[in-house]
């Protein structure tokens, strides 16, 4: 299917101030002694590494990766992990961070998988929501932005691996011949 070139849905002066007040509210929901952020690699690199500058509290990161069968748009339902993390999340406050919220389904075998872990609380922040997609229900606990259903790469987003550097959230549409 011919893409068309990206156009900007979302630029990054929004995505920056947006960053910036999730930053302020979650530094506000926890105590500061026990919080781990759990990146959800590769997608929401780029926002976590903006957003816990904005964080007034201590705390540790640490990386996992999911991945779904196949480079297709559509989200599997088969998700597996192929990194795990490696920090102790026992007793911890743990907030997941992830770039976007489609089915729900990765987030929700997360959320579940994490809990064998026997942490003190598990909180979500996604950058993006696309409610219209959901397929199973999912706490979220900090959203950046809600969006339609459109495919959206840039700001650590990917389409097919690419597109991952672009500064704005941008989505792609097929091309017009
Ligand atoms: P879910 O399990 O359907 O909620 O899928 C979430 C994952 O699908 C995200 O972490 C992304 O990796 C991917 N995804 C869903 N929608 C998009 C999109 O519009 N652009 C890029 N990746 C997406
Ligand atoms: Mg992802």
């Amino acid at each position: 299917m011919p893409l068309s070139q990206p156009k900007v849905l979302i630029d990054r002066n929004r995505i920056s101030q947006t960053v910036q007040d999730l930053g302020k509210k979650i530094s506000g929901a926890y105590d500061g002694e026990n919080l781990v952020a759990i990146c959800i690699l590769k997608g929401a690199f780029m926002f976590l590494a903006d957003l816990i500058r904005c964080l007034t509290i201590p705390m540790k990161i640490d990386f996992i990766r999911l991945a779904s069968y196949g480079s297709e748009q559509i989200s599997s339902q088969n998700v597996r992990i192929t990194k795990d993390i490696e920090v102790s999340i026992e007793g911890k406050d743990v907030l997941i961070v992830e770039d976007i919220v489609d089915t729900g389904l990765t987030l929700a075998f997360l959320r579940e998988r994490l809990s064998t872990h026997r942490p003190k609380s598990i909180k979500i922040c996604a950058l993006l929501n696309k409610p219209s997609r959901r397929e199973v229900d999912v706490p979220l606990d900090f959203v950046g932005f809600e969006i339609e259903d459109r495919f959206v790469v840039g700001y650590g987003l990917d389409f097919d691996e690419g597109y991952r550097g672009l500064p704005d959230i941008c989505y792609l549409e097929e091309a017009t011949p």
